[in-house]
């Protein structure tokens, strides 16, 4: 048994060694401004308020209100003191948001709201909601107390006869000119540490690209959340080496899948963990996968399809089949391109050294809900540009993070647009706006013990201790249409 944990050890330091050079190398030239904790989403450090009171907010493309504690809840010490800045202004208004699990409620107040980390985007002053009272929204010790959203009004938080303006349309109101911003995460930086990193950047027209890498842009088809045509998400198989797929692999998209994944509708979500897929085809994809590692090892039904952590005692080299998620292209009807993501990326990093032991534990980075949702797994090892104005994402290859890649683009032989009915119009006069409740963290606290499952009997008796961990995976929840 001590022989084992011995012999277990060696073999991470020597794994070790090499993922700290690596991430030495990344992190050269390189500005982190987006942290998360492990099993929880990216956030920014900002400033609210005069004097600046200093906070973290979750950045989150799933909603668009700029939200913030602000008095004492359960499991977090730290709320924005509305009554400490002298230049508050506080309408007193309600305003609420309802997510698929937890909401919160608040008022709405204007303040001066100003991101360090973004030297060129000057002080604003921006409608803000105050949140005083909230259901399964926070977690205990989150690293963030509110959240950033970045996406279009229809979604913003909802209060009668309140209109609440979004960070992003106040910066476009200073400057006079529409601001697209952009986010590149990385992931963790080694095996040993489940600390996420990222960068936020905002960037007018003007503003250098330094990525020469060529970009592929998706439209925007309805500018309330950023949503986008997914037209199929499929498994790459590789030669079982931990390389890129080889081969290009545009191919005809099914039609059958690719009105499937778009019933409901398709967001880009950074304020979503997983990817989440209608359960027929997250049910096939999984079974892919799973065929694929049954050689290796084995991993219960528990860590595949309920969202269980599985733990190993050093980092794993997965040799794993990439996933391949096709995207309308916004040049033509008929294109698409497709983005790839390696292993590393969906089998995700939730705790390490936990409860005394050297355990590395993972989670899968895939789930099935009602629609599709392109969470944070979807953009790590990518740069993701968001161009609210012209209506278009445009995605990169990155400098940082797992090798993921994009391929394209890909020509089909008839309109996608048409054949994956992408275009259904939202009926604007049966749709109040206003009315329009969003939803975005449903936050389920999984796994209070984790499943350990293991690679070779003898290591065995070295982690009888069971293991702890808390994860969260935020979600963003259908929109409430309701009768004008
Ligand atoms: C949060 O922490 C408090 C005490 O610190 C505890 O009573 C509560 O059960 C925790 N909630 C969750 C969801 O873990
Ligand atoms: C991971 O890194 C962060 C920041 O570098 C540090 O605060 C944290 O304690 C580390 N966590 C572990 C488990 O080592
Ligand atoms: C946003 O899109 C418009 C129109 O396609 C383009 O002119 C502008 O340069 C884009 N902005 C950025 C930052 O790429
Ligand atoms: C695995 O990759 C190496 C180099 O990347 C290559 O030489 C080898 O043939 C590959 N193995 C298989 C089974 O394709
Ligand atoms: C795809 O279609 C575009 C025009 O729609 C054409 O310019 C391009 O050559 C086509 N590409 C391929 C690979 O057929």
């Amino acid at each position: 048994m001590r022989l084992c944990s011995i012999s277990a050890k060696m073999m991470r330091n020597t794994v070790y060694g090499f993922l700290v050079l690596v991430s030495l190398s990344y992190t050269l030239g390189e500005e982190f401004n987006l942290f998360g904790d492990a099993g929880q989403a990216y956030s920014v450090e900002v400033n609210l308020g005069h004097p600046p009171q200093k906070f973290n907010l979750l950045v989150d493309t799933g909603s668009t209100t700029l939200a913030i504690a602000s008095q004492v809840r359960q499991g977090g010490k730290s709320f924005f003191k509305a009554n400490e800045s002298t230049t508050i202004w506080d309408s007193g208004k309600q305003v609420q948001a309802k997510y698929s699990q937890g909401m919160w409620v608040g008022h709405l107040a204007s303040d001066w709201v100003q991101f360090p980390s973004l030297s060129n985007i000057p002080e604003v002053r921006t409608d803000l909601a105050l949140i005083t009272e909230s259901h399964k929204f926070f977690m205990n010790g989150s690293g963030w107390q509110g959240l950033l959203g970045l996406a279009y009004l229809p979604v913003g938080a909802w209060g009668e006869n309140v209109v609440v303006e979004s960070w992003l349309d106040s910066v476009d109101r200073t400057l006079k000119k529409p601001i697209s911003f952009q986010l590149k995460l990385c992931g963790v930086l080694n095996a040993t540490n489940a600390t996420h990193y990222g960068n936020f950047k905002m960037l007018d027209d003007a503003t250098e690209n330094k990525n020469t890498n060529q970009s592929y842009q998706t439209p925007v088809l309805r500018q309330r959340w950023y949503e986008v045509g997914v037209l199929s998400v499929r498994v790459i198989n590789t030669n079982n080496n931990n390389s890129a797929p080889t081969q290009s692999t545009g191919t005809d998209i099914d039609n059958e899948i690719c009105l499937k994944l778009n019933e409901e509708k398709s967001i880009v979500d950074s304020g979503t963990t997983n990817i989440r897929l209608p359960d027929t085809v997250f049910r096939e994809i999984v079974g892919q996968i799973r065929n694929a590692v049954s050689k290796i090892n084995v991993i219960s039904d528990e860590f595949w399809y309920h969202g269980e952590a599985g733990c190993w005692p050093q980092p794993q080299e997965w040799s794993l089949p990439w996933i391949a998620i096709d995207l309308l292209s916004v040049d033509a009807d008929n294109q698409y391109f497709t983005l790839e993501i390696p292993p590393q990326t969906y089998m995700r990093v939730v705790s390490t050294g936990e409860a005394g032991t050297d355990f590395v534990c993972y989670k899968l980075g895939l789930e099935a809900g009602p629609e599709t949702v392109l969470g944070y797994t979807a953009m790590e090892g990518l740069q993701v540009l968001f161009n609210r104005s012209a209506g278009w994402i445009g995605w990169q290859t990155s400098n940082c993070g797992s090798n993921a890649r994009i391929t394209g683009p890909y020509n089909a032989s008839t309109s996608l647009i048409d054949s994956c009915q992408l275009r259904r119009p939202v009926s604007e006069t049966a749709v109040s706006i206003r009315a329009a409740q969003w939803a975005l963290c449903a936050i389920s606290i999984i796994a209070a013990g984790v499943l350990v499952y293991l690679l070779a009997p003898c290591v065995k008796a070295v982690c009888r201790k069971p293991l702890r961990t808390q994860q969260i995976s935020l979600s963003t929840a259908a929109l409430v249409e309701q009768e004008t």
